[in-house]
């Protein structure tokens, strides 16, 4: 048996059985790639001649092949087209196999699902100038394997802005850029568990990163939030904890100052870690932005940040702000695994910090989100008055409370589906939902501006017309 790449024009994998001899086996070969899909309906072959030269046999004979399949309808033959896969009515790219699901479907009618910004605002302007740039200057030497802990070029970069935007107080050592929020929880936690046994998460919560924390061996504790956030207090011997102080996710309080000093001396008195997850951070509309935790208790805290909501999930681009401690650790965990971001990338989004480009971007997503918030706060007064809209000084989504009680949330968000109208349940945060209070998230960023509007107005009529106005 021969393997051969034909490789003028398309690439493509021909396995030529030599016991069928060199004309029927590149018949077999060519009938059976066609029959797995690995050459779909409308593929060009190689001109005759191409092919001959690259698998070594004579023109005519694959003259006569490629006849031979014409005539059987498996090719068809046009002037100037040349020779290729004949339409398969019914047949798609591809082998065929059984159907994978999606991990976020897209949803039919008005998206206002939460943990999206407007990605119509992704800046391509700017990121297209940059990419320009960055290739302009990149040595040819930087192409290599470059620095598993991130580029330092992003590193300081990061560590400038989150100082002067955040109140992170670090240096470009202490940073460490992941491919997402996802992949920096499992690196803290798969760290944390060589020490420790237990990590402690708010209740609700996105109930994936406890999932996680939980694959990597750790026990999870569940502590409750209310109007201050974390119940600081039922902290026992934890060797982390994972919060968001800056804007609960999903209820969207702030953690008390009190409760901020109280929490970093739990973690000075046990030597633990206190996993500061700073996801929409950026985003504060009524007052001075909450600064970082992480200010308050460099060597204590793990900050971590994303472009997530502020560029794009996409990228998949997340940064940690370690204690000194924890930097060895990380970085040899990032040396091993070889997971981190594409070079571009990183420079890109080093060069629109550098630049000022990051700030004006964000100064444009938070004057847009604002107002929607605003328009949404004026619809849901208008149209549902006993409506309670909380949670809402920052961020990218709103909580929106409506009377009744969990247990009639599948109805609602059926209703409202119906009506094309897509929202989170708040149940969904949680493992055991408060049976008093009926509430879902409403993630007001998610549409682009031209929908807006209307899904607002989706939005108030159809839970209007569940009786809940
Ligand atoms: C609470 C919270 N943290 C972090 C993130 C960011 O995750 P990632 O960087 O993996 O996109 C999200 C995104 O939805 C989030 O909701």
């Amino acid at each position: 048996m021969s393997e051969q790449w034909a490789s003028r024009g398309l690439d493509f994998h021909l396995r030529i059985e030599p016991e069928h001899g060199r004309r029927g086996g590149l018949e077999q070969a060519l009938r059976a790639a066609i029959r797995d899909g690995r050459l779909a309906p409308g593929d060009r072959l190689p001109s005759s001649r191409a092919l001959a030269g690259e698998l070594g046999l004579a023109r005519g004979t694959v003259s006569q092949v490629y006849e031979q399949l014409t005539a059987e309808g498996d090719l068809t033959a046009q002037p100037r087209s040349g020779t290729r896969v004949a339409p398969q009515p019914g047949r798609s790219r591809g082998p065929v196999l059984p159907p994978v699901p999606s991990f976020r479907p897209p949803v039919d009618g008005f998206d206002l699902r939460s943990g999206l910004p407007d990605l119509s605002l992704f800046p391509r302007r700017q990121w297209l100038a940059a990419i320009r740039r960055v290739l302009q200057e990149l040595p040819h030497a930087a192409l290599g394997y470059g620095d598993p802990t991130g580029c330092v070029e992003l590193r300081e970069a990061l560590a400038d802005y989150l100082g002067r935007a955040r109140g992170v107080l670090t240096t470009a050592d202490h940073v460490v850029v992941c491919a997402g929020y996802t992949h920096a929880l499992r690196l803290i936690c798969q760290t944390v568990a060589r020490d420790a046994s237990t990590i402690a998460f708010e209740e609700p919560t996105l109930l994936d990163y406890p999932a996680l924390a939980a694959k990597t061996g750790l026990r999870v504790n569940h502590l409750a939030v209310d109007g201050a956030g974390l119940s600081v207090d039922d902290l026992t011997d934890e060797g982390a904890v994972v919060v968001t102080p800056a804007h609960q996710f999903p209820l969207g309080v702030t953690l008390s100052s009190r409760r901020r000093g109280r929490l970093v001396s739990w973690a000075r008195r046990h030597g633990s870690v206190i996993v500061e997850d700073d996801y929409d951070g950026e985003f504060r509309y009524d007052r001075q932005p909450v600064g970082a935790l992480q200010g308050l208790a460099p060597e204590h805290v793990v900050y971590a940040g994303t472009v997530s909501k502020t560029i794009a999930p996409a990228l998949r681009i997340a940064w940690l702000v370690l204690p000194t401690s924890l930097v060895g650790p990380i970085r040899e965990t990032l040396r091993l695994e070889e997971t981190y971001v594409n070079l571009l990338d990183q420079l890109v989004l080093a060069r629109l910090i550098r630049s000022g480009e990051l700030d004006r971007h964000l100064r444009r997503c938070r004057s847009r989100y604002r107002r929607r918030r605003d328009d949404l706060a004026r619809a849901l007064a208008a149209g549902l008055p006993q409506a309670r809209m909380e949670g809402i000084a920052a961020g990218l989504h709103a909580v929106l409370r409506l009377p009744g009680t969990a247990a009639d949330e599948p109805e609602l968000l059926a209703h409202l589906a119906r009506n094309r109208v897509h929202v989170d349940g708040l149940s969904a945060f949680y493992r055991q939902p408060p049976a008093d209070g009926l509430g879902v998230i409403v993630g007001y960023a998610t549409p682009p501006q031209h929908a807006y509007d209307g899904a607002v107005r989706a939005l108030v009529t159809a839970a209007a017309s569940a009786g809940l106005g």
